[in-house]
């Protein structure tokens, strides 16, 4: 049977962000918290959202969440959170930013330790600090998801929070405050959206009208990054690749995959989340070749290619130039990741919850090729 979750309401369109403002009102939280990086303040992309705010609006800011989400990050945010007296959370930035929000929004009204609701997510309950999310990159879709990473130790494995509680009370999407997105940051996070989109798309759970987005979200992704990544400042590109990840946010209500369980088995490591999947889709696309073709041949199509037989190859040779042309590597080993134990990456790889979702499972022997592949020379 279909189960069609619903999402979060949404302001889409350059200048949504004047909606925080009236948000806010309407939502009674007199003293949100914004929760943000320090390389948002520097480029001046947190000053254009507090400036569309009232001028007697409180305020408080954290502006220390570290470039992949941890516990330290959000119990630091909750140290401030406290000591302000804030009633509500705004959250701008990319997924480290977004995710952190969802385990603040749980122990600031819920008291407690941000591990043990990782580790029991079935303790997190309905009394949740109010929440919006606002990106500033165009990919992760962590604006509306209902789960997220945090890593309990800064170069650890991350752990997830996982409960349809934490999911954002609503999203502003401001394809603005994406114009200074450095090229590769814009390559790599839209190409973070494509591989929802696709894994999204080919999930074993039906969902016709996310289906119907997901392939969107491809076409757009696919028709506009590389005028996204070319010059920043293309209106018309950012628009449309902000759109396809907040699709990409949606086709992640169906459930990811094997590209997504390869970034849990390289994942113990600094290396960018959406460089690691973009480099891994080729592998998983040959992979499914053969076996789930009605549905690659509608993913070919959305990027402009054919269907028909070795179509998922023909996928994977388009996003292996498509990377290229973007400037992404083609391997892990080229990202520089240097560890050497194959087994340990394949169970990583295989244990991962994200294949619960494949249309195709790999078997252990299956993820050894695919491991290997990924890494490249
Ligand atoms: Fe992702």
């Amino acid at each position: 049977m279909a189960y069609l979750p619903n999402f979060p309401p949404i302001h889409f369109d350059f200048g949504a962000i004047q909606e925080l403002g009236p948000e806010l009102e309407n939502r009674g939280i007199t003293k949100p918290l914004f929760l943000t990086d320090q390389g948002l303040v520097e480029h001046g992309v947190f000053q254009q959202v507090t400036h569309v705010l009232p001028a007697d609006q409180s305020w408080a800011v954290f502006d220390d969440i570290p470039e992949n989400p941890t516990i330290d990050g959000v119990e630091r945010a909750l140290a401030v959170y406290k000591s302000e007296a804030c009633d509500g959370i705004v959250a701008l930035g990319g997924g480290s930013v977004l995710d952190s929000g969802k385990a603040l929004r749980v122990v600031a009204t819920q008291g407690g330790e941000v591990i043990d609701y990782l580790k029991h997510p079935e303790k997190i309950g309905a009394n949740v600090s109010p929440y919006i999310t606002i990106p500033s990159t165009a990919g992760t879709g962590a604006e509306i998801t209902f789960g997220g990473g945090i890593h309990p130790e800064k170069n650890g494995p991350a752990m997830g929070i996982r409960s349809p509680l934490v999911k954002p009370d609503m999203a502003i999407c401001d394809p603005a405050l994406t114009f200074t997105l450095p090229p590769r940051l814009t390559a790599a996070t839209g190409m973070d959206a494509v591989t929802h989109c696709v894994e999204g798309y080919l999930s074993i759970n039906e969902n016709a009208p996310t289906e119907a987005i997901a392939l969107d979200g491809i076409y757009r992704a696919v028709s506009y990054i590389d005028r996204a990544v070319a010059n920043g400042s293309d209106k018309e590109a950012r628009y449309n690749m902000a759109m396809a990840a907040l699709e990409g946010g949606m086709a992640i209500y169906m459930g990811l995959g094997p590209i997504h369980s390869l970034s849990m088995a390289f994942g113990n490591s600094p290396l960018h989340h959406g460089t690691l999947v973009t480099v891994s889709m080729p592998a998983i696309m040959r992979f499914y070749d053969g076996k789930v073709n009605d549905k690659l041949d509608n993913i070919a199509h959305a990027m402009g290619l054919d269907g028909g037989d070795g179509v998922g190859e023909r996928i994977a040779k388009h996003t292996e130039e498509m990377n290229d042309r973007l400037g992404l590597p083609s391997g892990v080993r080229e990202m520089g990741y240097e560890k050497n134990d194959l087994d340990a990456m394949i169970d990583e790889a295989f244990n991962s919850h994200f294949n619960l979702a494949a249309p195709v499972r790999p078997t252990r022997d299956e993820y050894r090729q695919i491991v290997i592949d990924v890494l490249g020379n």
